[in-house]
């Protein structure tokens, strides 16, 4: 398998990830189909995608895009119900809420939908791919895929791998996104650990800063000014954990 093989793209759960990874990929040129379990989920979906803060009526009045660009990118994804929509898809993406036995259900129901070389990823924030990989009998086919909110903006994405994983897999998916503008790096699958990178060392970092103030050693504005005078962080522990409260819908 290569990036040109992956030409058709799923996305599974429509929610504030799903919406902006179906948003990335077809403002890349790929028609994305996004299945999620009701008719309201897929208007609300829709509604994020055009109107939302993230979405295309955002990029127009920035004049990063064209009204009838940003309708051709609207026009390439379509909406369903029942997951028969994802028969042509060569890549599905899986983003419904972070709860295991519902992922493993959803990647259970998807490969029996899916064409057999299609690849199966998980946007999981941090459960062990071994664990969700035993849903799946294509386990070469499975990987993990944490994007960032915005999805649509965000560079980075973390592609998790397992020891099944296929190296064309991982190859392939890595080109993919970046030819779609992203920064994938490459993370091994760690059983017995929940995230990946940057969501440890973030909320480890956290955990430390708000430790240090409930102790008592230092106000929260100091610690903020000790990492950004002291290593030079664009901002500290506190304005990054508020940025990061702000950006979501
Ligand atoms: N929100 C973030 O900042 C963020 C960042 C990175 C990764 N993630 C991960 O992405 C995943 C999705 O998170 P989110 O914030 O987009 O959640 P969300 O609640 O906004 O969206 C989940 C969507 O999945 C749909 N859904 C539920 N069950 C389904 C099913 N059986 N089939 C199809 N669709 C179904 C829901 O209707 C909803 O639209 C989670 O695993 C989360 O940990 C979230």
């Amino acid at each position: 398998m290569q990036a040109d093989d992956i030409r058709s793209i799923g996305v599974v759960g429509g929610g504030v990830m799903g919406s902006g990874i179906a948003l990335a990929f077809a403002g890349a040129g790929y028609p994305v189909v996004v299945v999620d379990i009701s008719d309201e989920a897929l208007r609300d979906c829709r509604r994020r995608i055009e109107a939302g803060r993230h979405g295309l009526s955002t990029v127009v009045r920035n004049g990063e895009l064209a009204r009838d660009e940003a309708d051709a990118v609207a026009g390439r994804i379509s909406y369903a119900t029942d997951l028969a929509a994802l028969a042509e898809a060569d890549l599905v993406v899986e983003a419904v809420p972070e709860d295991e036995e519902l992922k493993k259900q959803v990647f259970a129901a998807v490969e029996a939908m899916v064409k057999g070389e299609a690849v199966i990823a998980t946007n999981t924030s941090g459960i062990a791919l071994a664990s969700l990989v035993q849903a799946l009998d294509r386990a070469d086919r499975f990987i993990g895929m944490h994007w960032f909110h915005p999805a649509v903006s965000r560079p980075l994405v973390e592609l998790v791998y397992t020891p099944e994983t296929s190296p064309e897999v991982l190859d392939a998916t890595a080109v993919l996104l970046e030819r779609i503008g992203k920064h994938p790096i490459r993370v091994k699958d760690m059983p017995g650990t929940y995230g990946f990178v940057a969501n440890r060392i973030f909320y480890a970092a956290i955990h430390e800063a708000q430790t240090i103030v409930e102790a008592g050693i230092a106000t929260a504005e100091d610690v903020d000014t000790a990492m950004k005078l002291g290593y030079g962080w664009p901002a500290g522990p506190f304005e990054m954990l508020q940025r990061h409260r702000d950006g979501r819908e």
